[in-house]
């Protein structure tokens, strides 16, 4: 149960070995988060993350098998987690994946599987958690979309886009929720500085997964529909969204 300073007993993250994930419930779990769920693709490093979260103090620690491209199994993995594990008080959606925008734009099929990855498949278990939560009646969604949903660039527009949908839908299913004790996140992360961007050179105003993860248990605490990470990207992304297109079109890669 989410206690009266907003802080999760509970959580069920869909990406379970993200690393911004990781650093969030590092974040929650000394705010007494007892129950972590990861689910994602069993790999070593979803194991290390149950691990990570078990030598911060969570008691009860699982990892489920979830592939959001799995369009017909997904919303049954959330639905059994609910049955399984009781209220589960934050659903933190983190799945994701980049891409190589030269390589998407030249193999339509790998592009489609992008968007069933960061959206499609990610909406349709997000669905799932929001009727669950709903019948519970209280519970927090957190959806980690980003700065590049809030105007996609042509540089990395095929990411971008999953992003804006994602986000758009996030909003939609907060907006529905109102009333029945569920709220909804939705957090924009700048340029995180990690493994998902390895290689890359950092984009002004970058981040680290940790500081990422502060803004998050904060803006959970607080009831926030939507975070900046960090902050100052709200007003940098309130005037980017002004520019003339002509002048969009000549952002740099
Ligand atoms: N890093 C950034 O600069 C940045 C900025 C803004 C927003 N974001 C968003 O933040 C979220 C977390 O990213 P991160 O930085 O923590 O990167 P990350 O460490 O690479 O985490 C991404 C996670 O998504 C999982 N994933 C990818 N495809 C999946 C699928 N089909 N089914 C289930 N899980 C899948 C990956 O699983 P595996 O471990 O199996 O590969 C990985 O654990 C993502 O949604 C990302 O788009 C990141």
């Amino acid at each position: 149960m989410i206690d009266a300073t907003g802080r999760p007993q509970s959580v069920l993250v869909l990406g379970g070995a993200s690393e911004i994930a990781q650093a969030i419930v590092a974040g929650l779990v000394p705010g007494r988060c007892r129950t972590v769920i990861l689910a994602g693709r069993p790999s070593e490093r979803l194991d290390a993350a149950a691990d990570a979260a078990r030598a911060a103090g969570a008691d009860m620690v699982e990892t489920v098998a979830f592939d959001t491209t799995d369009l017909a199994g997904n919303p049954a993995v959330v639905e059994d987690v609910f049955t399984r594990f009781g209220d589960v008080d934050l659903v933190l959606a983190a799945a994701g994946a980049l891409g190589d925008q030269a390589e998407l734009e030249s193999d339509p099929q790998a592009a489609a599987e992008l968007i069933t990855t960061n959206f499609t498949g990610l909406a349709a278990a997000l669905l799932a958690a929001a009727r669950c939560m709903r019948a519970q009646g209280y519970g927090r969604i957190v959806v980690i979309s980003s700065v590049a949903g809030d105007r996609p660039r042509k540089a990395n527009y095929i990411y971008g886009s999953t992003k804006s949908g994602l986000d758009a839908f996030a909003q939609g299913l907060g907006d529905s929720l109102v009333g029945s004790g569920v709220g909804v996140t939705v957090v924009r992360p700048g340029f995180v500085v990690g493994r998902m961007t390895e290689g890359m050179d950092p984009a002004p105003f970058s981040t680290t997964p940790e500081a990422v993860a502060e803004a998050v248990v904060k803006g959970i605490s607080s009831g926030a529909d939507v975070v900046y990470a960090p902050p100052v990207l709200r007003w940098v992304f309130a005037v980017m969204k002004q520019l003339p297109r002509a002048v969009w079109r000549r952002m740099p890669g």
